[in-house]
């Protein structure tokens, strides 16, 4: 007799750490039997990977796990799990807000998927539903990628080098999410690099919150640094790309950056988040770093990799910021001429220090903060792109363009999309 065919359907929010890990997930459920599906009605088992790194990510979560809840009324045997940052955050608290929630799983404890949805029709207690530990090893265990389960071109793959973050900026969820910074075996990366590279892929980015401090929690005598780290993976034939995120710039050392020099794989993009301008500020976010020591780097950068793209993460209305602190900010663009910026109005997050900071900005005038910077931003991104015309660059085909027929659309090595 064929068994009924199961469905699992995963939703993902946030960052590359949590696309990987829906990836995981999708394996995990991929070799339990159920078959990846984008329509929710089919779906026996969703997964809604969460992120909370700001308050409008943790409510985009929340407002699809409220729809499921209809959806679940329709079709009771829906299994409903919370992952990811939420996931952790929140713990119990999610399943008695939302009781048509089956389980929570915290970003360590993705890896047990298999073994909590076959336990799930009967244990309906909420305490055994809720997964969110964190060990102080590195959680996932090492075994090959699944070469299908994925959302990105097939050319292109995320290995993740470490987990969890230990520097404690005031404003960041992730040390609380995510646990301290652990690093992977070095050689269970390579194997896994090694792997998709033997099947096709021919770009890796490695992830991590802050890479720079990869192995550092290793014993001296056995550890592998950052940059040993990258030779190694560049070694492997067959790959050509090689990138990396992210980077906290109190730890860029100069050898991480003559690997620029040195590596001829590794794609000249940095993507190095300041947050602000303003040293005030940055002593408030406990960034350990100058506005002077940042634009140190940068001019370092720049002197390995004339060629390098920089791009950067800013935040604006942090508590505190007053006008001449965000004028810090908008010149201190002017100075770097980013590439690209992501940059975001300041919100509370749990736990976090600087959620306790009395000082907080208007929502107004975090949102006109916000409109110059994005407005002058876009003028300089326009700039720098117009510094590319003429000129002949290398682009990895991603996918058929949405701008035309007939057009692709792909990526060159500084990470710009070309149509
Ligand atoms: N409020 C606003 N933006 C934040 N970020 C992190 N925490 C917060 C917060 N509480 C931004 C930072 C980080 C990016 C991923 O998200 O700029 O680099
Ligand atoms: Fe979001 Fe940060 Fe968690 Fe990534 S690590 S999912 S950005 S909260």
């Amino acid at each position: 007799m064929n068994m009924p065919e199961k469905f699992a359907y995963i939703e993902t929010f946030g960052c590359q750490m949590n696309e990987r890990d829906s990836e995981i997930m999708a394996q995990l459920l991929g070799e339990a039997s159920y078959s990846p599906t984008h329509d929710l009605t089919k779906a026996d088992v969703v997964i809604v990977n969460t992120c909370s790194i700001r308050g409008k990510a943790e409510q985009k979560a929340f407002s699809l796990l409220g729809r499921l809840k209809k959806i679940k009324q329709q079709k009771p045997d829906m299994r409903i799990a919370v992952a990811g940052c939420v996931a952790q955050q929140e713990g119990e608290n999610i399943i008695a807000r939302m009781p048509h929630i089956d389980m929570v799983l915290g970003p360590q404890n993705i890896y047990r998927l298999p073994e909590i949805v076959g336990t799930l029709p009967s244990t309906k207690q909420a305490k055994n539903r809720v997964h969110t530990g964190l060990s102080n090893q590195y959680a996932i265990p090492a075994y090959l990628p699944s070469l299908k389960q994925s959302a990105s071109p097939f050319h292109k793959r995320f290995v993740t080098i470490m987990q969890g973050c230990n520097n404690f900026c005031t404003y960041c969820v992730v040390p609380y999410t995510r646990g301290r910074e652990i690093s992977r075996d070095p050689q269970d990366i390579i194997s896994e690099v090694q792997y998709l590279v033997n099947h096709g892929v021919r770009e890796i980015t490695l992830l991590g919150q802050n890479v720079n401090s990869f192995g550092l929690d290793r014993d001296k005598s056995c550890r592998t640094t950052f940059p040993e780290l990258l030779h190694k993976v560049a070694g492997i034939k067959g790959l050509t790309r090689l990138r990396f995120t992210t980077s906290n710039p109190k730890d860029l050392s100069w050898g991480l950056m003559q690997c620029f020099q040195e590596i001829d794989i590794l794609c000249p993009h940095f993507h190095l988040p300041v947050q602000s301008g303003s040293n005030r500020i940055l002593k408030r976010m406990n960034r350990k770093y100058t506005r002077e020591l940042y634009l140190e780097k940068v001019d370092q950068l720049r002197s390995c990799a004339p060629e390098i793209a920089i791009t950067t993460d800013i935040i604006v209305g942090f508590p505190g910021e007053a006008d001449d602190d965000f004028d810090a900010t908008m010149h201190l663009i002017e100075k770097v001429r980013y590439h690209g910026a992501f940059s975001f109005k300041y919100s509370d997050r749990p736990k976090t220090k600087s959620a306790t900071f009395p000082d907080k900005v208007d929502e107004s005038i975090k949102t006109q903060r916000l409109a110059r910077l994005q407005k002058r931003q876009k003028e300089i991104t326009l700039e720098r792109n117009k510094e590319y015309v003429g000129k002949n660059l290398e682009v990895m085909i991603e996918k058929d363009s949405k701008n035309a027929a007939g057009q692709l659309n792909g990526r060159t090595a500084t990470n710009h999309i070309v149509n």
